[in-house]
């Protein structure tokens, strides 16, 4: 008897740290959902990256310029937009936040 109490709190226990870990993550913006609802139709190659010429993702050709300005001078770049990409990647609903959680995981991925 005692033992089974002592399981039962300790899934409480469990399901309440996982609650916690889950609020952490709702507070910052994940950089990959981001980038794989809005961004990845033309950063991970395929048909939007071809037409686009746009730097794909996980190619380290393609972000060795790039990486070297740095991700404050590439997010400022994405919400203003720059050569074919339009202002926040055409992301209107995407918070600055959110456009530079997406650019830091694009720049961990490529290098
Ligand atoms: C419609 C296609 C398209 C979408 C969607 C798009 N991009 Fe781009 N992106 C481009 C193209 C094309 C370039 C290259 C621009 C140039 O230099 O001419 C580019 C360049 C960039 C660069 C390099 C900027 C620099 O300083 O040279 C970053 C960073 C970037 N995009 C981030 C993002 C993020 C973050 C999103 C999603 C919120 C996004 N892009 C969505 C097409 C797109």
């Amino acid at each position: 008897m005692r033992g089974t109490r002592f399981l039962i709190a300790l899934a409480g226990l469990a399901i309440t740290t996982l609650a916690i870990a889950d609020d952490h993550s709702a507070a910052e913006p994940s950089g990959q959902a981001v980038y794989e609802a809005h961004c990845a139709n033309c950063h991970s190659g395929g048909f939007g990256g071809f037409f686009t010429g746009a730097p794909k993702v996980g190619k380290k050709k393609d972000w060795k310029e790039l990486i070297p300005k740095g991700v404050d001078e590439l997010t400022t770049n994405t919400i203003t937009g720059i050569g074919e990409m339009l202002a926040r990647g055409q992301c209107e609903t995407c918070s600055d936040d959110e456009i530079r959680a997406a650019v830091e995981y694009m720049v961990e991925q490529s290098q």
